[in-house]
């Protein structure tokens, strides 16, 4: 396990908004879902593209390539062509910063 690192500051994202961030060549998407910020790998497990490209829709993601939709909560697929979950990653927020531990 690794120290957590600052990777924005929770102004950054808006509640219902992502931004994508890159930590240690991991491209991470954080999203807030009503005032809760989530960290998830950014990368479609179906064939790569970018999730920040796709739809935040509460706690759904939805991929811009072929639909694919993922939980920003718990990185789940929660509907194909994806079939493997996407990585989640603990955040925690130290004054306005937030910090994303990668396992
Ligand atoms: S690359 Fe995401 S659904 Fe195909």
């Amino acid at each position: 396990m690794t120290d957590g690192f600052k990777v924005a500051e929770v102004g950054d994202v808006e509640p219902g908004q992502m931004i994508m961030v890159e930590v240690k060549s991991e491209q991470i998407l954080l999203a807030n879902v009503d005032g809760e910020i989530f960290a998830v790998n950014g990368v479609c497990t179906h064939a790569g593209c970018s999730l920040y490209g796709g739809g935040l829709e509460g706690n759904l993601v939805e991929c811009p390539c072929h639909i694919a939709v993922f939980d920003v909560k718990t990185g789940a697929a929660i509907s194909g062509p994806a079939m493997e979950s996407i990585e989640s990653y603990p955040v925690r927020i130290d004054g306005k910063d937030v910090i994303v531990t990668l396992e």
